[in-house]
């Protein structure tokens, strides 16, 4: 029997019959959400890597180790960051890893084509990323270069980082100041083969990942996890393509690229932009359950087991760069808007842990949809940081089955689901449920059926704020920040909680 505490609640009202309904179906719990489903992606981009994780050895104003700023890896660690790509994207299929290993001098200049064109002196390299992940404390996801590289160049960045043995590519590591291996488990094989990576026909890119992937092998302490190049968005025919030639045995995930775009010619201003143009960004953030579905259907069809994952190693909202800076640089502000695409995403990501088992959100500092902001020795929390670690208490948790009847939110003649949600419990019993309200004018009464869960206390946090264009900047770091939100009660099996427009809940029953 299950005993649960009231929660008092001063405002709200109670509707047993809400319209918004979730069911927990706890007994058909089976899959562990992956952590890695909390990855961030580090690309040579902008201030991204210099000026954003990197500002130079000797920096005497900004904090730093070996030149990581400091305040950015306590950010970081904090949210249990558990995988890190790196070094892109496009960059990566340009990049040639030998450029930025030895002494930092001695290291050319290289012109990163893709962003801005600009001139960099690969400070920044192999030893210096992969420093930082320890200092982190995360796992390292390496791009390898097909677009551009060899087999020998990647097979080798494979026996530099991961060999414990004498060899060529060890001895070298060592003569550069580092004894033991980094046994790095993640590599993907190139990226956006489609695209940047070189325009390949997917029959051909998986010829050239089965050739790569043989010379990937040898090298590391154990098996390494090989991603090969995934679809972009609706491409489905990749996948197939992928999914039917290529190997199971030699292919730990298939990735997936899908951003929350309005329209590729005209994005629109990420603080200034409509209700309207709101809308089409969630429509855009919410077609990733679908394509996930379409996707894992061709993947189950040659993988019934779901062996291999459905690795979304970039997703978020990409607009117009911020006025005045460089539009090779891809630097935008983070409002509410951005906390709902990473709300919703999150929780389909959640719903899909079956198949879905890593992603990475595009890209944590200052390009795209970052987490983290800097300029010089200041640097704010979005509010995507701030989504992502009310809901890191998912992590490695056990899925708990939700069903959802939500309310539209009606936008002109164009409707979207309102509510999204998802549940799962920790290794201590714990209970979280996370919850959206997309609907940018009205707040939801939200039941939610916790079947036969046991719990004697329900606690929350709430993201929300007055305006959906609201963000923190350099002047107001706080403006958007998680409040405790204690305002769900218990009424017979239903939990019942209002949920203000465009607003993130995660609630923990104890
Ligand atoms: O994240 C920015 C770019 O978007 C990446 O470099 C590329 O892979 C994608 O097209």
């Amino acid at each position: 029997m299950r005993s649960a505490i009231l929660i008092l609640s001063f405002y709200l009202p109670v509707f047993s019959s809400a319209q918004n309904q979730i069911s927990i179906d706890a007994a058909r719990a089976k899959d562990t959400i992956s952590k890695h489903i909390y990855g961030h992606f580090a690309e040579h981009l902008g201030r991204c890597i210099y000026g954003g994780f990197y500002v130079g050895e000797g920096n005497k104003k900004i904090p730093n180790k070996g030149g990581i700023r400091l305040d950015v890896v306590d950010a970081l660690k904090n949210l249990k960051i558990p995988n890190l790509r790196w070094p892109g994207g496009c960059f990566a299929d340009t990049y040639h890893w030998m450029d930025g290993v030895g002494p930092k001098e001695k290291r050319p200049t290289i012109v990163n084509t893709w962003w801005g064109g600009v001139t960099e002196n690969n400070s920044f390299g192999t030893h210096d990323f992969l420093n930082m992940c320890e200092l982190i404390g995360t796992e390292p996801y390496i791009s390898g270069n097909v677009g551009s590289g060899t087999v020998k160049e990647l097979s080798d960045w494979l026996q530099y980082v991961n060999f414990a043995g004498e060899s060529p590519m060890s001895k070298l590591r060592r003569s550069n100041g580092r004894d033991k291996p980094w046994n790095v488990k993640y590599w993907g094989v190139g990226n956006e083969a489609w695209g940047c990576g070189g325009n390949m026909r997917a029959e051909h890119y998986a010829d050239v990942y089965r050739t790569y992937a043989t010379f990937m092998t040898g090298w590391s302490k154990e098996p390494v996890f090989r991603i090969a190049s995934g679809a972009n968005s609706s491409d489905y025919n990749w996948t197939e393509v992928l999914m039917k030639n290529l190997p199971a045995e030699m292919v730990g995930g298939l990735a997936l690229h899908h951003y929350s775009v309005i329209d590729w010619n005209k994005k629109g201003s990420a603080t200034d932009f409509s209700e309207d143009l709101y809308f089409t960004t969630m429509e855009r953030a919410l077609a990733m359950d679908s394509l996930i579905s379409r996707h894992s259907a061709i993947m189950d069809k040659y993988d019934p087991a779901k062996r291999i994952a459905l690795v979304v190693d970039e997703w978020g909202g990409w607009y117009d760069v911020e006025p005045g800076t460089n539009p090779g640089f891809l630097f935008q502000q983070n409002t509410m808007r951005d906390a709902m695409i990473a709300g919703t995403t999150l929780n389909i990501f959640h719903n899909h842990a079956d198949r879905v088992r890593m992603a990475n959100l595009a890209q944590a500092i200052n390009v795209l949809q970052a987490v983290i902001l800097t300029d010089e020795e200041k640097m704010i929390l979005t509010p995507t940081y701030h989504v992502m670690e009310m809901y890191n208490v998912h992590q490695d948790a056990l899925m708990l089955p939700v069903t959802i009847r939500s309310e539209d939110y009606v936008s002109g003649n164009r409707k979207l689901p309102a509510v999204s949600a998802s549940a799962s419990r920790d290794s201590k019993g714990l209970v979280h449920i996370s919850l959206t309200n997309i609907d940018a004018q009205k707040s939801k009464t939200v039941s939610i059926n916790t079947g036969g869960l046991v719990f004697t206390k329900v606690t929350g946090r709430i993201l929300h704020s007055g305006k959906l264009q609201d963000h923190n900047d350099f002047t107001q770091t706080q403006k958007i920040k998680p409040l405790p939100f204690n305002e769900a009660r218990v009424e017979g099996k239903n939990l019942i909680l209002e949920l203000p427009p465009f607003s993130v809940v995660v609630l923990e029953l104890k």
